[in-house]
């Protein structure tokens, strides 16, 4: 802790040097806040770029604060290594540049502290400097009203909780906080597999045997990797400070004995036989985790259940098909009534859960075979892995088809694809833009909260018993079991969860031209949150337009994502 106070002392001094240098031509009032419970980054240069590191005894956090009337607080990251850097200021016709290179130091080698030199970055700025940046102005008007936030989160897998076990206490509390505390990212919500998926060390269901037991008799009791996450959670609450927490169940296969098929995977249904044990058992775990306090808050149909209608080709992991007609049947005559007409009827019910091309024809097919079907539904869960090649049009139709249900990615992680690379890119700025443009694109199109795949991964991108490896937003060291590194990707989605909370009601964000991406929020306490992405190679010039506050000025270094709270 010495060094992090030491280390805030030199970047006070650097910075105060910067301000006074670049600002003094134009007046403004900027300032760093530097309050002793926030830690910057602990930056380091990896193999694709920066990532933050945590040990037992440092870890970055950001302390929320609230805009004073007429100021702003502005929260930027980027690829030269900006992690929620914050700078705060008076909204009166601002002009504000942000090019604090002084802020990155790779910390790796401290105590000698140095500034970064990566490529000709001196030149490049005085470049830019010579040529006039690109501009676009940001509109916000107040009085357009959009949906309403629900929260955001990630999954807690069995690889997570495996994970987990491997670290020291410290270090699954710094998990924790990075997460889901207001000094984190202040996720609110876990998605949590009903059994085993393919983020496990092994597959597994409640009730493998006795076999073709209809009384799921043997699944009386929560099993152990369940206990241990249902520990680990409480464990989360208590360090993060967070009493309520959504919890989204998904079962990705249930006991092969129900299936066509004697097989976790490959061309598989659900025995008709089996419709309503199949739904007793959705029941049954919900009934268990509320007897352990952990309530939860929604279930959906199942995960991917193209997987076992045509995935299972390329897909070899836990999995049920389903086809819409099929799930209508059994979520109007079995999942629908038994939830709704148990203890735990408000259990919110999601379908689908599969990717985008399945929208909206799928919700057609169901309305078609089961009218009710569709009236049991809460909501509409995606997952994100096509969306590249899908426009967001297919969510505005079932959005249209089905205003009133609540709309999530229930899934999304990269290094998926035959031709990515299977694994962590430590520090890779190129993925978390994808993460980027897809938090804007979903929530300007109706998203009313988005869940991330894996919270936390091993160098390796799992453990996952099928080997499907992957990127995510946090990486553990399990070699040391001593750092964690936290991923652009991990700042990328701080910048929407941490800044909008539930409750938060998106606005009109018009830009001016398409130099920047953005998308605004009005939150329950009245604050304005306007989320703006440069994705370009160079500086914008942006101007944000607030009909009752005024104009400021922002000038924003190239492959910068920026959080403006105001009120
Ligand atoms: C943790 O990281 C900080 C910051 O780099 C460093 O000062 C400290 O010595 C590290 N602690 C351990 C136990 O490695
Ligand atoms: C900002 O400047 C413009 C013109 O320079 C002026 O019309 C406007 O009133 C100013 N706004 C505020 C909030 O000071
Ligand atoms: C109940 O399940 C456990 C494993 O979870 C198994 O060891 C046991 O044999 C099962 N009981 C019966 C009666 O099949
Ligand atoms: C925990 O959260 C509650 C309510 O959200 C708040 O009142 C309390 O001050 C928090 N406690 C700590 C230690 O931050
Ligand atoms: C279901 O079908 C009815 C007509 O039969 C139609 O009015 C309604 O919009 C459909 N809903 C969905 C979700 O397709
Ligand atoms: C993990 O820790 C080991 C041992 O300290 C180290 O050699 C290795 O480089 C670390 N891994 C990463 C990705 O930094």
């Amino acid at each position: 802790m010495a060094f992090a106070k030491e280390s805030l002392m030199n970047r006070m001094k650097i910075s105060d040097r910067h301000c006074v240098m670049s600002f003094q031509s134009v007046f403004i009032k900027v300032y760093f806040v530097l309050v002793a419970t926030n830690t910057p980054c602990a930056l380091r240069s990896s193999k694709y770029g920066f990532v933050c590191f945590c040990n037992v005894t440092y870890c970055d956090y950001l302390e929320p604060v609230s805009p004073k009337v007429d100021g702003f607080v502005l929260t930027s990251s980027s690829k030269e290594g900006l992690r929620f850097s914050r700078k705060i200021g008076q909204f009166s016709n601002n002009t504000i540049k942000i090019n604090d290179y002084s802020e990155l130091k790779d910390i790796t080698n401290e105590p000698n502290v140095q500034l970064i030199k990566r490529g000709n970055r001196e030149n490049k700025i005085i470049q830019s400097k010579a040529s006039k940046p690109r501009d676009v102005t940001i509109k916000i008007d107040r009085t357009k009203k959009y949906q309403e936030i629900v929260g955001f989160g990630g999954a807690f897998t069995g690889a997570v909780s495996d994970n987990l076990k491997h670290l020291p206490q410290e270090l699954q509390d710094a998990v924790y906080l990075s997460y889901f505390s207001k000094k984190g990212i202040g996720y609110s919500m876990i998605r949590m597999p009903i059994g085993g998926c393919d983020f496990d060390l092994e597959p597994w269901a409640y009730n493998e045997l006795p076999e073709n037991d209809v009384t799921l008799s043997n699944f009386t009791k929560l099993n152990y990797l369940d206990e241990t996450k249902i520990e680990q959670i409480n464990r989360l609450k208590s360090v993060a400070n967070i009493t309520n927490i959504k919890i989204m169940g998904t079962a990705w296969s249930p006991p092969k004995w129900m299936k066509t098929i004697n097989s976790w995977t490959g061309l598989n249904f659900l025995q008709t036989k089996y419709y309503q044990t199949w739904a007793d058992y959705h029941l049954r775990f919900i009934e268990l985790m509320a007897s352990k306090n952990m309530p939860i808050w929604a279930i959906t149909t199942g995960n991917e259940p193209l997987n076992g209608v045509i995935g299972w080709v390329f897909v070899h992991f836990m999995s049920l098909g389903w086809t819409a007609s099929s799930q209508a049947e059994w979520v109007a005559d079995n999942l629908g009534p038994t939830i709704r007409n148990s203890k735990f009827k408000d259990v919110k019910i999601f379908s689908n859960d599969d990717q985008r091309y399945t929208f909206p024809s799928w919700f057609e097919s169901m309305n078609e075979t089961r009218k009710e079907s569709i009236d049991y539904l809460d909501g509409l869960g995606v997952h994100w892995y096509w969306d590249e090649y899908l426009g967001p049009s297919l969510i505005d139709q079932a959005h249209e088809l089905m205003p009133n249900k609540l709309i999530f990615n229930t899934e999304s992680s990269l290094g998926d694809k035959p031709t990515n690379i299977h694994a962590p890119l430590l520090g890779s700025w190129k993925r978390a833009e994808k993460y980027a443009r897809s938090y804007l694109e979903d929530l300007q199109h109706s998203f009313n909260g988005y869940f991330d795949w894996n919270l936390i991964l091993n160098e390796q991108g799992g453990p996952s018993y099928a080997d499907n490896f992957i990127d995510t937003a946090v990486v553990v060291n399990t070699t040391s079991g001593q750092e964690i590194y936290k991923q652009p990707i991990f700042y990328v989605i701080g910048h929407f969860s941490k800044f909008i909370p539930e409750g938060s009601i998106r606005i009109d964000a018009e830009r001016s031209n398409t130099n920047i991406n953005t998308v605004a929020f009005v939150r329950p306490d009245g604050t304005i949150t306007c989320i703006f992405y440069n994705s370009a190679k160079d500086e914008v010039a942006v101007t944000l337009v607030d009909s009752i506050r005024g104009n400021i000025e922002i000038t924003i270094p190239p492959k910068s994502l920026h959080t403006i709270e105001y009120n």
